[in-house]
């Protein structure tokens, strides 16, 4: 049956339970026959049968993929055990193995040396292709070249640089030796930079002299001066010549990559790191001002990237693989380097804007590079629907099998978009839940296993094992809304947060014991299917990137004429949520200049991402009369909507009635 043909499911009464629900979805695309023929799962029962093997037995389930998928310089000696006084997990103690030799050497070892791992564009149009055994090379030299600068295992290396190939080069040099990199997206502020940097206590800052963006350049190393000001742990500073841009270089501290490497040896055989050796942290935004430092480990976060990678896309080797994601975010680690090169994928890498030189840039590149699986996020689709279909129109993309999405839900009206346009009625869609924590796909279809409806993730992969539960951790019932938890442990999931562990058992592990909790609400249907109804926290989506409410009003306070912010989401188009602010003021007078300092306030301290949409002045902000703000009232009228909430417990109802007066 083709993917066009929706076969109605009953979508059954949504109850009222702790969250309500409003979306009622029940079309139901089955994988198209031909697809489903060719792929590794072909039906559900293949997906059933999988996914009660591995919940019957985890432990027996992991150790064999472990075994099969990883190289170990020595075999490990226990699957997993459980810290009940941490709450973190150990995944093959005793083993020895290493993330980069399993993306770049075990693949040469089977013979896949000549195939291309990496095809890069960059913005301006230069390209370059480095096949399995180019990029081994590539990653030696540059490991080479970090022990060169003094730069040991345990060591942090933060990393803020465009989309080049020295990108995942640099990651995998550092897993290549031990060292733990820290990728800080090239959009945030040299406030975001030196916070990370300090909190981490990275030796080293890789860098170049800008990146590419429409056209122009963005000063990367003007910014790493300002924060590495700011950074006294960081002695080194290597940067990458990108774009030809004249930058200072601070004598004794600061070199130029080309040099480096030009001396550097490419021969640098991986260490054999224990299972459990950090391999990267990424810092991510919570409910509190200060980001939280996401910490993986290398075996267990490995495999979990590799094989849902090759579940999730049904990989086969002759597939080109493009996942739009900058290494910045989580996407980029496990879906752009640690899954695609262990299963030994070819991969697309794009530096630049999808909108440049026009909007036809990415169908641009699928049809170029053949590609054969896109894997972007819904804001993207939605700025892809507003540009319009004639720059899709000019591109045969008939080389799509497969599309993916993630960051955010996809409303099923960008979903049909989608399916429609982009994948011609032919390619599955996955719809990928997951997060910087879970270090990989925890819930998405399998595409030639699991019929789709737009909008929900579908069902858990093998070995996740989700529970939507109530405040008092009792699980609810079908189509009741809940808090979203995974009951079992998972190879890829997070080894706690850098320099807070009492913060990490807190957030994850405390609220309901024994089950991690991921900060969303979610209910299932009558089917199974999971639906991500958004976060239970002050943290916003905005663009699929997660921005904390409280990073931002911490970053309004800093500013010498606020008195007092709050931040809210609000609906958006594009972004699905946009930043709204309400400011109220010290002596200084609100107009639009102020407005307009504000944002570049926010610009400075976070990054462009967090920059408000609206900023609204107030005398003062609604509050409970134990002071807390309340945001839900503020939620509404950022919104535009009538306030119909509970409002017994505001302190001060003139401050809301002054708020509603300004719309
Ligand atoms: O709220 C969920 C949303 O993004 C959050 C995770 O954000 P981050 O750690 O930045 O990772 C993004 C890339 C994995 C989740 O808690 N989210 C992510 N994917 C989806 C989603 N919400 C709905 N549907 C999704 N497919």
């Amino acid at each position: 049956m083709s993917t066009s043909d929706p076969t109605s499911v009953a979508s059954g009464q949504i109850a009222s339970g702790n969250i309500d629900s409003v979306m009622h979805e029940n079309r139901l695309f089955p994988p198209p026959a031909d697809f489903a023929a060719n792929a590794c799962l072909k039906s559900m029962e293949d997906y059933q049968s999988m996914w009660d093997e591995a919940a019957a037995d985890p432990q027996a389930f992991w150790a064999d993929l472990a075994k099969k998928e990883l190289h170990w310089f020595e075999p490990f000696k226990e699957t997993f055990a459980w810290n009940e006084e941490s709450c973190v997990a150990e995944w093959f103690s005793g083993g020895k193995t290493n993330a980069a030799y399993n993306c770049l050497d075990r693949n040469i070892d089977q013979g896949h040396g000549d195939r291309t791992a990496i095809l890069w564009e960059g913005e301006p149009g230069d390209t370059r292709t480095l096949t399995y055994n180019q990029l081994q090379k590539e990653v030696c030299r540059f490991a080479n070249v970090l022990k060169g600068v003094g730069v040991e295992q345990g060591d942090v290396v933060s990393i803020y640089m465009p989309m080049t190939p020295e990108l995942p080069i640099a990651m995998l040099a550092c897993a290549r030796i031990g060292a733990i990199h820290s990728v800080i997206f090239a959009g945030f502020s040299a406030e975001a930079i030196a916070d990370r940097n300090n909190d981490a206590k990275a030796k080293v800052q890789l860098t170049s002299d800008g990146a590419w963006r429409r056209g122009k350049v963005l000063k990367l190393k003007e910014t790493v001066d300002e924060a590495l000001a700011k950074s006294p742990t960081v002695e080194t500073c290597i940067v990458l010549n990108r774009v030809g841009e004249e930058v200072e270089m601070q004598e004794g501290r600061d070199h130029w990559w080309g040099d480096l490497v030009e001396k550097a040896s490419d021969d640098c055989s991986a260490t054999p790191l224990d299972s459990e050796t950090p391999l990267f942290i990424l810092y991510t935004s919570g409910s509190t001002g200060k980001p939280k430092g996401i910490l993986h480990t290398t075996a267990g976060y490995n495999l979990f990237a590799k094989k849902s990678f090759q579940w999730v896309f049904d990989h086969k080797a002759e597939d080109v693989f493009w996942c739009t994601a900058d290494c910045g975010w989580v996407t980029g680690h496990s879906y752009l380097v640690y899954g695609p090169l262990a299963a030994g994928a070819t991969c697309v890498m794009y530096e630049g804007a999808p909108n440049f030189p026009d909007e036809a840039r990415f169908w641009e590149i699928v049809e170029k590079y053949q590609v054969t699986t896109f894997y972007t996020a819904p804001t993207a689709i939605r700025a892809f629907i507003k540009w319009g279909d004639e720059h899709v129109e000019k591109h045969d993309l008939s080389s799509l099998r497969l599309l993916g999405t993630v960051g955010e839900g996809i409303n099923p009206e960008a979903w049909m978009w989608y399916h429609k346009k982009i994948g011609n009625q032919q390619c599955p869609i996955v719809d990928t839940w997951w997060q910087t924590e879970t270090g990989g796909i925890m819930m998405s279809p399998l595409p030639g296993a699991i019929p789709t409806k737009p909008g929900s993730c579908t069902k858990p992969l093998p070995g996740i094992i989700p529970k939507i539960v109530d405040e008092s951790g009792n699980e609810v019932d079908e189509n009741q809304g809940g808090w979203l938890t995974i009951a079992e442990p998972w190879p890829g999931m997070l080894r706690g947060i850098w320099n807070d562990m009492d913060r990490y058992k807190e957030v994850y592990w405390e609220k309901v014991p024994g089950k991690y909790l991921a900060g969303d609400n979610a209910r299932y249907d009558e089917d199974g299917y999971y639906w991500i109804m958004g976060r239970i926290d002050d943290v916003l989506n905005v663009s699929g990137h997660r921005l904390s409410t409280i990073e931002i009003e911490s970053a309004l306070v800093s500013h010498p004429k606020v008195a007092e912010a709050a931040a809210v989401g609000r609906p958006h188009d594009l972004k699905g949520e946009a930043v709204a602010v309400f400011v109220s003021v010290t002596d200084a007078e609100p107009n639009e200049a102020l407005r307009d300092e504000l944002k570049q306030h926010v610009r400075k301290e976070i990054g462009a991402l967090a920059q408000p949409d609206d900023i609204r002045f107030t005398a003062s902000l609604p509050k409970t009369r134990s002071g807390k703000i309340m945001r839900r009232l503020l939620k509404d009228i950022a919104a535009g909507k009538e306030i119909v909430g509970d409002t017994t417990t505001l302190e001060d109802y003139e401050a809301l009635a002054k708020l509603r007066d300004e719309d």
